[in-house]
């Protein structure tokens, strides 16, 4: 028997931070190299226009989470490493399935509703009206409702078995077994449901505030993965933490302490409890100073091979055309099968 089909895909908005690093980029690699799965990685190319990014960035972007990808260990020997805008069955599948659902499910999404109140402050957001809600959505780009569609597309289109990803994107992946429940009984067996696969790490929070994930769109919260020594020793120095003194894993009680914690026990591969013991004795400060450098030599030959590839853009190009011959073929295949499904082909 073939081993299960496992897929997973990254917005190309940005700089990659430990969040993405522990919940899911990580991840990708042990499960590549695990050698368990057919593995299936993208650059999600067409979800980063919903964030109406302009061409420069968007360009510059998409090539620099290609050497994300490269740099942290995802291998095109092992791992069909592709960009998601090369394939052209995704976006005819997101189409076909959009009838299949029903608009009030994507304007409830928990990430659209972040998104789209996104300017309001949180107080507001909680006491927000329907009406109000209503207008607010009526002034949005569409594509933000259709996100989850196209996400469901990416995954159905390859016969997505498993999917690695954090905590946030879970709501979207059950959106997806959805779709693929309603398209079977509708038209016969074709879809298999997808499951998540999590970290330990599914939700890394915010080093500026420890009640908030870390996320992109908070910059100031964010360790990149490509920062620099000095950058990553400023930013844990100045991460906030608790009342007291002690190194304990309490989520409520110590929240700053615990997401640290995390962090180490995530680079270090040693349990949490390990961690408690071995700083059973030290402050904050050493704590915190233990943590820097583990961070800092942890991404050290990672912030190498980065720039290298950096400085290598026709290499990088080169993969991720590669990479996209192959899941076209796949994809394509897969459409036609659909199509014959759904009654398109005479
Ligand atoms: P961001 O929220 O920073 O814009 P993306 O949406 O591009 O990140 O997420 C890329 C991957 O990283 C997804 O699988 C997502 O679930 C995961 N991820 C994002 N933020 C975190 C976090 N704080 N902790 C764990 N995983 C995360
Ligand atoms: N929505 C995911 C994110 O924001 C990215 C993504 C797009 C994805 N398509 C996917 C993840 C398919 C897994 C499977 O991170």
């Amino acid at each position: 028997m073939k081993n299960p089909i496992l897929i997973s895909g990254i917005q190309p908005t940005g700089r990659l931070h430990l969040g993405n690093y522990l919940g899911a980029l990580k991840n990708f690699v042990d499960l590549q190299n695990s050698g368990k799965y057919q593995c299936r990685f993208f650059v999600a190319d067409l979800h980063a226009l919903t964030e109406n990014p302009n061409a420069k960035d968007l360009n510059k972007n998409i090539v620099s989470l290609a050497a994300d990808f490269l740099a942290a260990g995802l291998d095109p020997k092992k791992s069909i490493i592709f960009q998601q805008s090369q394939i052209g069955p995704v976006q005819e599948l997101k189409w076909i399935l959009s009838p299949l659902t029903p608009t009030s499910e994507l304007i409830r999404m928990t990430a659209f509703k972040e998104k789209v109140l996104q300017a309001l402050k949180p107080e507001e957001r909680e006491k927000i009206t329907k009406e109000k809600f209503e207008k607010i959505v009526e002034g949005t780009n569409f594509g933000l409702a259709e996100y989850p569609i196209l996400m469901a597309a990416d995954i159905m289109v390859f016969d997505g078995q498993l999917v690695p990803v954090g905590n946030d994107q879970l709501q979207h992946l059950e959106f997806a077994r959805t779709l693929v429940r309603k398209f079977n009984n509708k038209f016969g067996q074709t879809f298999i449901e997808p499951k998540a696969l999590l970290t330990a790490t599914p939700r890394l929070m915010s080093l500026d505030d420890p009640s908030k994930k870390m996320s992109k769109s908070r910059p100031a919260g964010c360790l990149f993965i490509d920062d620099s020594p000095e950058e990553i020793e400023r930013k844990i120095k100045t991460a906030v933490t608790d009342s007291g003194s002690e190194i304990k894993y309490d989520e409520k009680e110590k929240p700053g302490i615990s997401n640290l914690l995390s962090i180490m026990a995530g680079l270090s591969g040693k349990p949490i409890a390990t961690l408690e013991k071995e700083f059973a004795n030290a402050n904050y400060g050493k704590f915190k100073q233990s943590l820097a450098v583990l961070v800092s030599d942890y991404f050290a030959s990672f912030r190498k091979k980065k720039a290298a590839l950096l400085k290598k853009p026709a290499t990088l190009k080169k993969v991720l055309q590669h990479g996209s011959v192959q899941a076209q073929k796949i994809a394509v295949k897969k459409l036609a099968e659909i199509k014959e499904k759904i009654g398109l082909v005479i």
